[in-house]
């Protein structure tokens, strides 16, 4: 892992663009994980000065999100991973949103015995992810792989934990029970077998699971990011609060 200090977002956003454009200008069918939340938006804002700057095009890039509530009240259906990407990228950008991939949809209905293990198959027949850009949760989960899951865990159903939930409550109006309790998430070794990964860790309440992360040289379940404790080229982007 290596630890890349930034001065603010700004800087950190320019800097994990640059990950991104790295990559596209050197393969530009690439294989792109993303994310949402806070943490990515500076990033995606960047990308797309770069697309209306031609300096990147991303018509033959494939996109798979790394998670999607399962179970969103229409109401809240402005929430989606989906919508969320569509509002702060892809509308932007000139990707072709059939070619933009989410492990489920949020009105699927939950069955936490299906199997969504195809979504790893389908990364694994394009190739694999070139780059996976990652936030992380105040209790240390990616993705959302809360703390006590495997490192062999793959696409699957989860259940958020209160934490989660509560983080989370900000985008329904500080509502915990409107937040959906269950989502689907790449697994542990869905993102382990990225073969890039940027994580940007920003924010006072990601003070503990960031220590974490620097501190643990091997997996531990009870602190699900460190993972990448082992994995051969991630970039940990990050503002010291
Ligand atoms: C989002 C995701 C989550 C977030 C994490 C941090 O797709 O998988 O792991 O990255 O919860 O969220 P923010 O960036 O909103 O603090």
């Amino acid at each position: 892992m290596e630890f890349i200090k930034c001065k603010n977002l700004e800087e950190l956003g320019q800097l994990c663009a640059n990950e991104f454009k790295n990559i596209i200008v050197k393969k530009p069918n690439a294989i792109l994980g993303l994310a949402t939340g806070s943490s990515p938006i500076g990033v995606y804002q960047n990308l797309i000065k770069m697309y209306k700057n031609n300096e990147i095009s991303f018509q033959q890039i494939t996109t798979f999100n790394l998670d999607e509530y399962l179970g969103l009240k229409h109401e809240y259906e402005y929430n989606s991973y989906r919508n969320f990407m569509n509002e702060n990228l892809f509308n932007a950008i000139d990707v072709n949103k059939n070619n933009t991939f989410f492990p489920c949809k949020t009105s699927d209905l939950l069955d936490s015995k299906k199997d969504y293990s195809d979504y790893d198959k389908e990364i694994a027949n394009k190739g694999g992810l070139d780059l996976l850009i990652l936030g992380i949760g105040s209790n240390g989960h990616i993705g959302f792989n809360e703390p006590g899951s495997s490192k062999n865990s793959t696409t699957r159903v989860v259940e958020l934990t209160s934490s989660t939930i509560k983080d989370n409550s900000r985008f329904f109006n500080n509502n915990i029970n409107d937040v959906p309790k269950y989502a689907v998430s790449m697994g542990l070794q869905t993102i382990y077998q990225a073969k890039k990964i940027v994580l940007i860790v920003v924010g006072e309440s990601k003070k503990q699971a960031f220590e974490a992360l620097k501190n643990h040289k091997e997996f531990n379940a009870d602190w699900p990011c460190t993972v990448l404790a082992n994995h051969p080229d991630t970039k940990i982007f990050y503002i010291e609060n």
